[in-house]
């Protein structure tokens, strides 16, 4: 094709992405919104008693992005719904129609820059909420939302996936926007949350929010950070909330010169805040340690006075795409994930705290059975890894882990050759079945064939593999979170959650 014919295409705005990895292969946009009424099965039978929908959440490129290359976090949101219903399985995915999506869609192309970057954006966006709604989505109080760290949530129906517009609790939050992070106590229901550079680009503020059953803020705390950094995600315990603060900071100069929204300070140490779940801010105690780094937290517990997290910790940066301070790449040997406890002794007078790494399986997107989120103590914690028998030269996190944290033991399901699996979500057996005693619900991609598969596992039984593989036609471009709604929950408007143990 002639560089003319390019241009020529480039005048009338044709839609064309960069020929680059990142928009290549089994990670090529999809763009795609689809709904079909009985998947096929194609081993198995799906358990008569699952019935509720597993939402999905990842970035979906709408238009090729403004500059030609960015990093893969970014892109519209795509929210992916799987209806369970007495063995049969319909499948469903939209864009979320953030402000974004739809000036977009008016101008027919992409009008953002480099990723939360507003010094970079096309002069059209103004003052048009930057949020792609991309990361997750969470069924609280009678509403679906889907998130984005770098805006408010986007209201969705839960049954049409269609867009019913931005939500801020009834100006209950003052924040700029909420975390993609938060927990949900499921026998309480109470939703935890919080923002960081809450008042803005650069600023230290963080706000902790606790979201009553009734979608009403019940209790905030506004703290500060020790510097403008990223905080993806925090850890609830039975009685505390926990900020680990990493040194991957926000220089709003460096926006300023069109740099990225986040560099990598390797020589600064690691801050973190063990705050009372219904508490002051006078009241947080700070402790201090080595420098790391998690993206994603399991869980935490308070037992006496000790506060214990469960997170996947590497000595380094593991999210990678973003680079050190001074432009080099991060080295991939220290960004290297495992599950590792933290503990926080609040009788001692010490701002150390002591770290123990739990499993030498290299791991991230840690979950749990979602009733024992802010339980305290909890067994089973279930993760994306790296299968330790893989012979594989630089074979990534494609594997699904199941840790026992009581016995210490963890098994591990590899897909197979050309496969890997997405973040997995928990579904209980029933409303108060034992913490673990459900089913695992997985993405997995069968790249050979571009397109993926839902797999479902025994949670008490990973190494065995699907209980039953629910057929897709089409590829579900790598999503990041998502939770399962059983369906008396979405009926009921809140989880009736028993928990045994
Ligand atoms: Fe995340």
């Amino acid at each position: 094709m002639s560089s003319i014919y390019l241009e020529e295409l480039s005048a009338v705005g044709a839609v064309r992405f960069p020929d680059i990895p990142l928009y290549q292969g089994f990670g090529a946009p999809l763009r795609l919104e689809s709904d079909l009424r009985d998947c096929e099965v194609t081993y198995g039978e799906v358990p008569k008693d699952l019935n509720g929908t597993l939402y999905r959440c990842g970035p979906d490129r709408q238009y090729p992005p403004l500059i030609g290359d960015d990093i893969f976090i970014d892109g519209e949101g795509m929210v992916n719904m799987f209806r369970f219903e007495n063995g049969h399985v319909d499948y469903k995915n939209r864009y979320v129609r953030t402000a974004r999506y739809k000036l977009q869609a008016k101008h027919r192309r992409g009008l953002f820059g480099r990723y939360r970057n507003r010094y970079t954006h096309d002069p059209l966006v103004g003052d048009c909420n930057p949020g792609t709604a991309n990361t997750n989505v969470v069924w609280h109080a009678g509403k679906l939302l889907a998130l984005k760290e770098d805006d408010l949530p986007y209201e969705l129906d839960p049954d049409t996936l269609e867009t019913r517009g931005r939500y801020d609790y009834s100006g209950g939050i003052k924040s700029v926007w909420l975390s993609a992070h938060p927990h949900l106590n499921q026998v309480t229901n109470e939703l935890l949350t919080f923002a960081y550079q809450a008042k803005g680009d650069g600023t230290t503020d963080v706000v902790y929010y606790v979201i009553g059953p009734n979608g009403k803020v019940k209790h905030e705390i506004w703290f500060n950070a020790p510097w403008p950094g990223m905080v993806h995600d925090f850890a609830i315990s039975n009685d505390h909330v926990i900020f680990p603060f990493f040194p991957l900071l926000t220089d709003v100069e460096l926006l300023k010169k069109g740099g990225p929204f986040y560099t990598w300070h390797g020589e600064k140490e690691t801050v973190v805040a063990v705050v009372p779940r219904y508490g002051t801010a006078d009241q947080i105690r700070w402790f201090r340690g080595p420098t790391s780094f998690a993206g994603h937290m399991m869980s935490g517990s308070t037992e006496g006075s000790k506060v214990s997290v469960d997170i996947c910790l590497s000595r380094g940066n593991s999210f990678a795409f973003f680079k050190n301070a001074d432009g080099s790449p991060v080295n991939p040997a220290e960004g290297a994930p495992h599950l590792t406890r933290l503990t926080f002794d609040l009788a001692s007078n010490s701002a150390d705290y002591k770290t123990t790494q739990l499993q030498d399986v290299l791991c991230e997107m840690p979950r749990t059975d979602d009733r024992y989120q802010g339980a305290g103590h909890y067994r089973h914690g279930y993760v994306l890894c790296r299968d330790p028998k893989s012979t594989m030269a630089g074979a990534g996190l494609g594997s699904l882990g199941h840790f026992d944290l009581r016995t210490g033991n963890a098994e591990v399901w590899n897909p197979g050759a050309d496969s890997g699996v997405q973040e997995p979500c928990f579904a209980p057996r029933r409303p108060d079945s034992p913490d673990g005693d459900g089913y695992l619900l997985v993405l997995v991609n069968r790249v050979a064939e571009n397109r993926c598969d839902l797999a479902i596992v025994d949670a008490q039984n990973v190494k065995a593999g699907p209980v039953a593989i629910v057929k897709l036609p089409v590829r579900v471009r790598m999503t990041f979170h998502g939770m399962w709604v059983p369906q008396e929950a979405l009926e009921n408007r809140r989880f009736d959650v028993v928990r045994r143990n």
